[in-house]
Order: C-alpha cells, then structure tokens, then sequence
C-alpha cells in the first residue's frame, strides 16, 4: 500500500518546508545519501584506473548503479550513458551526431532550453532547424512534425513532458512517424523519468536523455542518456577513461558507454542514483505516478477556481502546474509562498522561455509534485494562493 507518511520519513527536509519545487530537483532519500556516504567512508576511489581492492569495490558499486538504472527503464547496461544531466546528454548527442550542412532537425515549442539550444546552435552551424507549434495547453501535434518531415530530416527531437505545462505529449505516434521515414528521435525526458513507467525497448526511441535529480530521486550533478545505436554517435568529449590505446599520433576509443564518460565520473552521485533507483522501485513507479498526478490535477482544478488565478497546462496533466495571480510578478508569489507559508515553488520561465513567450506567458510560478507531498499540503498551499489573491 502506498503510504505517503512512511514515505516522507525518508526526507527529512519535508518537516521544513513544503517542497513544491520537484520540478527543479527532487529531494533524496536517506538510503541513497547513506549509499553516498558509505563511499565516502569506504571505498573513496576511483573508476577502473586501479588493480587495488578500492578501486574495484568502487567500480563495481558504479557497474551495480549503471545495472540499476538501466534496468528500471529497459535497457541494456552498456547503451546507458552516465552523463551531468540532461543538458549534457542532449548535447552529447547534438555534438557527436555529425549534423553537415543543410541537414534538418526539428523540434518544438514546447521544449525546456536543454532541448532547444543544442539544435538553435547546430543552426548557427549551418543546419535547418524547423520548430513545431504548442496549443494553448501545451500540445504537440504529431501531424504537424510529420509535415515538417523533409528528405533532409536528420532527427526529431521532443520533450516527454512539458516542465512548464505539464503536457504529456504523443511520443509514440512522433516515433512512429519519425521512423517510418527513417529517422530517429531524441526524447527528453527530464520530466517524465521516475515519474512514470517507461520501457524503452518498446517505447523504441534512439535517444533518451534525463536528469538523476528530478523524478529518479538522485543527487544533482547526475543524468542519464540512452542511446540505441552507441556508434550513431561520435564522442566529444575525450581523454582519460575514454581511450584504450595511444601513441604519438593516434588514440584508439573504448566502446559505448566508456566513450561517452570522459574523465572521472562522478562515482559518490551515481552509487547514490542507483540507490535512489532502487528504493523507487520498491515503491512502485505507477504508484507514484497516480500520487503526483492526483495531486497535481486536483490542485490545478481547485486553482482555476480561485478568482484571478490564471493555470496552464491540460486537464490530464503530469505532476505540476504552473500559473499566475493577476497583478503579480510570478517572483513575488513565490516570494509570498515562502515568507507566509513555507512553501517553495519555482518561479520565472523555468529555462523554457519559447513556448511561454508563443503563448503570451510573461513567466508563470509552478508548483510541481513528488512521490512524498501529502493533500494537506496541496490545501495549505491553495488556501495560501487564495489568500494572496485576495489580499492583492
Ligand atoms: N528544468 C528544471 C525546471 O523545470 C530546472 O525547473
């Protein structure tokens, strides 16, 4: 049974604040600060450089975390990535693709920076970048990208959720289209990892990049990227851990995924990913999926009751919802958020200016929810956006 408080036993912030920024970044749960910290104990060394017992100890938990991960999401081991975040991972595909001129990508109006940058940048390198619409809830229109599809469409990249809206776009139907013109899709899902099952043997997409620290519970300064085909892909990054031989003038690479981990890894945040990994999975990812959502839809219900309360985002949205009080700057309700009621919720563009800008959003506060916030929660903070509505 899915029990909220024996949950947040696990976090002990939550007797703080009322954390409504998960969006941003989840908290961690003690089982995966005390893998973190049994490293740092333990067995502080580093990722394959040494025949000493520290070193493999410290090898293998990394090994045990990468297992991890990639089991939870259906994958094989090697094809998972252990990348910053999901940033990196979007521009590690981006810079290895090998995009030449006139090559054409698309994307969306709906995409955070991290999905949206990379490729604006690949413009100013010489490719065609082709952006698809948003509806005024968020959507994407799988039909409208199939439109975009030209002979010289090198890849279709697209958020699983919207962090801004909270829309759970089509991806099946995007894949489908995309592959049956032969071409292969990036998925970001920064905001739908550990926030729902995901299987990506079936979902069946060629690139999947997310965070550690939003809904897999992980610490910051750790992501994920998938990459089907690991030799689609050109390292960028190269040096230490990625090379198994050299001489004076050539190198020779290691194979995916060492290829793609220049340098030492980050081993303390990925035995702790790997932890937190496993101790979602004890609770049950659809479990958590039905918590956030319920939430999050009953929460935005009760908003757009609220007189001069504007909300974003559809009906059937994922765990957030983003939305503004007339006659205030989204920085002064959040500021009002904490100061009156502890609350911490995000405020501004959330790195996702285009799609709110296409929209006429100048900014927005978003709450967004985790496995461990409870219904008095979400109360406290609609009674607290009802009061400073009122008193505006
Ligand atoms: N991408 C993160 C957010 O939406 C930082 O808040």
């Amino acid at each position: 049974m899915y029990d909220v408080y024996e949950i947040r036993k696990d976090f002990p912030v939550l007797e703080k604040v009322i954390y409504l920024d998960n969006g941003a970044t989840t908290q961690t749960p003690k089982p995966a600060v005390e893998a973190m910290t049994d490293f740092f104990y333990n067995y502080a060394a580093n990722y394959g450089r040494g025949a000493h017992r520290l070193s493999i100890e410290a090898t293998n938990a990394f090994e045990d975390a990468r297992e991890t991960v990639a089991d939870f999401l259906n994958a094989p081991a090697e094809n998972m990535i252990m990348t910053k975040n999901t940033t990196d991972g979007i521009n590690i595909v981006a810079n290895g693709f090998g995009f030449q001129k006139g090559d054409h990508v698309i994307t969306t109006l709906a995409e955070h920076h991290s999905n949206f940058v990379p490729w604006l940048k690949q413009k100013e390198l010489g490719a065609d970048v082709s952006v698809a619409d948003i509806d005024p809830e968020g959507f994407v229109n799988p039909d409208q990208i199939d439109s975009m599809i030209t002979e010289k469409t090198k890849l279709i990249a697209v958020g699983h959720v919207s962090n801004v809206f909270g829309s759970i776009q089509n991806i099946e139907k995007i894949i489908q289209i995309a592959h049956r013109n032969n071409i292969p899709v990036l998925i970001d899902g920064a905001q739908s990892a550990g926030h729902m099952p995901l299987d990506l043997k079936t979902l069946d997409c060629d690139y999947f990049a997310a965070a550690g620290h939003k809904g897999l519970l992980g610490p910051q300064g750790t992501g994920i990227l998938y990459i089907k085909e690991p030799e689609t892909i050109k390292p960028s990054v190269l040096g230490g851990g990625t090379t198994s031989d050299a001489d004076a003038c050539s190198f020779v690479t290691k194979s995916s995924p060492e290829c793609f981990e220049a340098g030492t890894p980050n081993l303390p945040g990925v035995i702790g990913l790997g932890a937190a990994v496993e101790y979602l999975q004890k609770i049950g990812v659809e479990n958590v999926e039905a918590h956030e959502n319920k939430l999050a839809r009953e929460t935005a219900k009760r908003l757009s009751e609220i007189a001069g309360v504007e909300i974003y985002g559809p009906k059937n949205r994922a765990g957030l919802v983003s939305f503004n009080i007339e006659g205030l700057e989204p920085h002064t309700v959040a500021m009002r958020l904490d100061k009156f009621k502890k609350i911490c919720v995000r405020s501004g563009y959330h790195c996702a200016i285009p799609g709110q800008k296409a929209l006429g959003i100048n900014g927005s506060s978003r709450a967004s929810f985790a496995l461990y916030n409870t219904e008095e929660e979400a109360d406290i903070f609609v009674e607290a956006v009802l009061e400073i509505a009122d008193g505006n």
